[in-house]
């Protein structure tokens, strides 16, 4: 393919080099969205009376028609062309010959390249804020199934205090509420339109910005040209928000796996979602929560490598800045492909409520409670902790734990304690007494569930 610049040059570009500079392998992504870009840009032109009525409703058919031949797989992207914008060019020029040629009058590849991104940045994120409601749901319903099951609240991987499940799958639905707030909150940087900016200092041409913002949707244009083509923070916070995203479903996949070993056993992964191994025959892995867990590492690399990019960078446009969108494409496939693997995973998986409430009930998870019933009966926290600590030494030396110490034993350490201390420490008194706002009986889970469905209406 003869080259744009042709004329300015002496000699063809090196093979190697020819290849070395292309992004249409991956930029042909874009292709829907660098179309719908020219198509407000033509019209615009139209409309200003920059371009005459008869080019520019060839150039807008000419553009539809690759655009439908494209999604139908009628015409193929030539792999020689330079990039995706190259390409549509191109072949607009070969359907409707020299009109063609009058597209690019007042645009450069360098707002063009920026808008297409944005265009592109955007559907994906509705994309992937749409599956994460999907999630969000999915642990919803879990929870909702397992509001009584008792299980080990853990801090330090160590038993702690008793909660219910639903509370601990709860604080995950949290986390990706907060996850809906960043990818939105991104969103509306991306939607700004960068088109008009020109290769980086505007144009003499009367053209009408606001127009082309409107006609694609977009909240706004950018108010200086040479930041308009610079700019790539939408990708960098974009990268951001998927790699907080991932770190959460990193840290449940973590979970997902301790859980369902056989030194846990809280809950059974659909054979769906696990694998077997090639020499043991007893294995059911957890392969899938283990790949999330490991992609989470690339979804972090890819922040890295544009925020690298971009450091250092002179204004405006370098050619450095094509090396934006593969991280970012990999970012956006990844999160999405994991979203979609976790939400089933979760929805299918089975909650083994036995296995819980035996972790909960060995050993002295109740010791806090214990504590707060001495509280109640006048005691300095401080000094009741003490007395807990000694009777849980106590029922260590003895083999015993607090539900099996006898009465008289406790009254040795303080004469505060009678019978009422056994309903005290019941696993449920534990988990019902513990009221407070955010805590995890049923009040607090209402309000959660709440929260979560309003965070995800309408998405
Ligand atoms: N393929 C290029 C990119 O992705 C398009 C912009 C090219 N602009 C230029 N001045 N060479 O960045």
């Amino acid at each position: 393919m003869e080259k744009l610049w042709a004329g300015r040059a002496a000699k063809q570009l090196d093979q190697l080099a020819d290849d070395f500079n292309s992004s249409i392998h991956f930029d042909q992504r874009m292709f829907e969205e660098d179309l719908t870009g020219s198509m407000a840009h033509a019209a615009m032109l139209g409309a200003k009376g920059i371009n005459s009525p008869e080019d520019t409703e060839a150039i807008l058919a000419g553009l539809e028609s690759i655009l439908a031949d494209l999604k139908s797989g009628a015409l193929e992207i030539d792999p020689a062309a330079e990039d995706i914008h190259m390409f549509n060019e191109a072949e607009l020029t070969r359907r409707i010959g020299d009109a063609g040629k009058r597209l690019h009058t007042a645009r450069s590849r360098n707002d063009q390249v920026a808008l297409d991104l944005r265009l592109w940045l955007r559907k994906e994120i509705a994309n992937i804020r749409a599956l994460t409601a999907e999630l969000i749901r999915a642990i919803c319903d879990k929870a909702q199934d397992s509001r009584d099951a008792i299980v080990p609240g853990y801090t330090h991987l160590q038993r702690a205090q008793p909660i219910v499940f639903a509370h601990h799958l709860l604080a995950y639905g949290m986390m990706l509420e907060r996850d809906l707030g960043r990818l939105s909150d991104a969103a509306k940087r991306v939607n700004i339109s960068p088109l008009g900016s020109g290769a980086l200092a505007g144009t003499t041409y009367p053209i009408d910005r606001e127009m082309t913002a409107k006609a694609l949707g977009m909240d706004g244009y950018t108010l200086n040209s040479i930041d308009g083509v610079s700019d790539r923070d939408f990708v960098a916070e974009t990268c951001s928000a998927l790699a907080l995203l991932m770190m959460h479903l990193s840290r449940l996949s973590e979970e997902l796996i301790l859980w369902c070993s056989w030194e846990f056993r809280y809950v059974e992964l659909d054979d769906a979602y696990t694998t077997g191994s090639s020499i043991m025959p007893q294995k059911k892995n957890a392969d899938m929560a283990e790949l999330i867990r490991g992609k989470t590492g690339r979804v972090y690399g890819n922040l890295m490598g544009i925020l690298t990019v971009l450091k250092g960078l002179p204004l405006a446009y370098n050619k450095d800045m094509q090396e934006d969108k593969e991280g970012l494409f990999d970012s956006v496939d990844t999160a999405k492909m994991c979203l979609q693997v976790m939400t089933p995973m979760i929805a299918t998986m089975t909650i083994n409520r036995e296995s819980m409430r035996n972790a909960a009930a060995k050993g002295f998870i109740n010791a806090t409670d214990l504590a707060d019933y001495l509280v109640r009966k006048g005691l300095p926290f401080r000094s009741a902790y003490k007395i807990v600590g000694q009777i849980v030494a106590e029922c260590t030396n003895k083999g015993l734990v607090l539900e099996t110490l006898p009465l008289e034993a406790y009254q040795a350490h303080s004469e505060l304690f009678t019978k009422d201390l056994f309903d005290a420490i019941s696993l449920e008194t534990c988990v019902s007494q513990r009221t407070s706002p955010g805590s995890v009986s049923a009040p607090s889970l209402d309000a959660q569930f709440a929260f979560l469905a309003n965070a995800v209406e309408g998405l």
